[in-house]
């Protein structure tokens, strides 16, 4: 461990924090809409499946990885061989592209925490029963707001990750995921006891075999596997970054296990968060993307005086749960910077490479702020939006690429001894070598190659999967 970067002062704090980075816009705003448009159960059962068989031991890998280099992603990888120098700088450059965009819709989701609270002054700044669909155009399609949100959002991230691991990171994350499961449950159970949600319930529990009519299952797997890795945060830099900080005392294994799992429940807690409100309040659960910004909005619309409260709680919760994945994305990149100042026997400012990243973040974010979805008169990229290019780039490509590569390099060559002698220290035992190393050398590869391409499928419309 590089001790001059910091320590996580407790595992509690690191679970947090790495659940923290996986709870996302992933979980609380991809699941329930990707789910909404792959017919509900079906879609929940690939994901269980690829989280247990895929998202578990690329986990467990980059984990392993992560503590036993010590350092940050260009350094880990190419301390284990020069060979692998490239996947470390892909995962340095994938989280900066993410957090180009990430910020951006981190602006959004306080815009609509602040827009709820005037709903519930009855002030000029809330939503005032304007029609959803138009007031979410009026915003992103003006630069400027969504600009000024953005650049908040990223402030925020800035300040946070600046006081670094134990004091910044852990510290924010072991209120603030609490805070979020809370305020999940509230929203939850508000939204079950609506008239009319059992449809809600049904609809994401009630076993529905249509999808497997035909091809289309093979199109409900590749979503559900990107979903699966984005949503684990993995494929790029933090995990191996937020392994780095572990104390060897600590059990990879179990560590390993548990974040997918408060992941996946915290994915399904949002679910139930949407899915019977959307039914009580009879609208379209295939609402696509604009199921959180238009569709939920609606549904706080239609539900009276409490609506305002239980929009700001939502839209507060989501706001936290990005903040906690963008916090771990700079980080990747500030732990590369002291890496590199470190090695030229410098001696690294944490703050004064937190404040420069910040403003190179300030000026992407604003970019894809002022593309406002492709209508703010921005050149295209490759025919492709802003925020839809940095997406493909770094969720698209490098990041499927990155677990792919992984896993294989762990499968074939580093090897079943190589992650024994991490795993297994400080008297702690690895119990399930036998089936981990048959997924990372088997499953995962294979798994992540197929959602790689129905990751391009879906980018560039190729029909692979339809
Ligand atoms: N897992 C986050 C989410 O579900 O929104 C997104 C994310 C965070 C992806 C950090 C990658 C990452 F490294």
């Amino acid at each position: 461990m590089n001790s001059s970067k910091g320590e996580w002062g407790s595992n509690f704090g690191f679970l947090m924090a790495a659940v923290g980075s996986a709870v996302g816009l992933g979980n609380l705003w991809g699941f329930p809409y990707k789910m909404g448009m792959n017919g509900g159960f079906a879609f929940l059962l690939f994901y269980l499946i690829l989280a247990v068989l895929v998202g578990y031991v690329i986990m467990l890998g980059e984990l392993t990885i992560g503590r036993s280099t010590g350092k940050g992603v260009i350094a880990a990888y190419s301390s284990l061989s020069k060979k692998y120098a490239f996947l470390g700088w892909m995962a340095f450059l994938c989280p900066i592209l993410i957090l180009a965009f990430y910020c951006s819709l981190g602006g959004y989701c306080l815009k609509y925490t602040i827009a709820n609270l005037g709903d519930f002054f009855g002030a000029s700044w809330g939503v005032n029963g304007v029609d959803t669909a138009e007031y979410f155009v009026n915003f992103y399609t003006n630069g400027l707001e969504a600009s000024i949100f953005a650049v908040i959002f990223s402030i925020i991230t800035v300040i946070i990750v600046m006081r670094g691991v134990s004091g910044g990171i852990e510290k924010f994350s072991k209120v603030a995921m609490p805070a979020l499961f809370v305020l999940l449950l509230v929203v939850i159970v508000r939204g079950v006891t609506l008239p009319g949600a059992i449809g809600g319930l049904k609809f994401m529990f009630a076993p529905n075999w249509e999808v497997f009519n035909g091809s289309g299952w093979v199109s409900v797997l590749a979503t559900a596997g990107g979903q699966m890795f984005f949503s684990l945060s993995l494929g790029m830099g933090c995990i191996i970054t937020y392994g780095a900080y572990l104390s060897k005392k600590e059990n990879i294994e179990v560590n390993a296990l548990i974040i997918p799992f408060a992941d996946t429940v915290v994915a399904i807690m949002a679910g139930l968060a949407v899915f019977p409100a959307v039914f009580a309040m009879g609208m379209e659960p295939a609402g696509g993307p604009g199921l959180l910004f238009i569709t939920l909005q609606a549904v706080f619309d239609a539900m009276g005086a409490a609506g305002p409260i239980f929009g700001f709680l939502l839209y507060l919760l989501v706001f936290i749960a990005a903040l906690t994945s963008s916090i771990s994305l700079m980080e990747v990149v500030v732990s590369v910077i002291i890496d590199r100042k470190e090695e030229k026997g410098c001696v690294a400012n944490r703050k004064n490479i937190s404040v420069i990243f910040g403003l190179i973040l300030c000026v992407l974010t604003i970019l894809i702020s002022v593309d406002s979805l492709g209508e703010g008169g921005l050149p295209k990229l490759l025919g492709f939006c802003w925020l839809d290019f940095f997406d493909l780039l770094s969720e698209g490509i490098m990041m499927p690429v990155g677990a792919l590569l992984m896993s294989l390099i762990i499968g074939w060559k580093l090897g079943e001894n190589w992650m024994r002698e991490e795993l297994c220290q400080e008297g702690n035992q690895w119990k399930m070598a036998k089936f981990s190393m048959f997924c990372l050398k088997f499953i995962a590869p294979v798994g992540m190659a197929m959602i790689l391409l129905g990751q391009l499928d879906g980018f560039f419309k190729l029909g692979i999967f339809s």
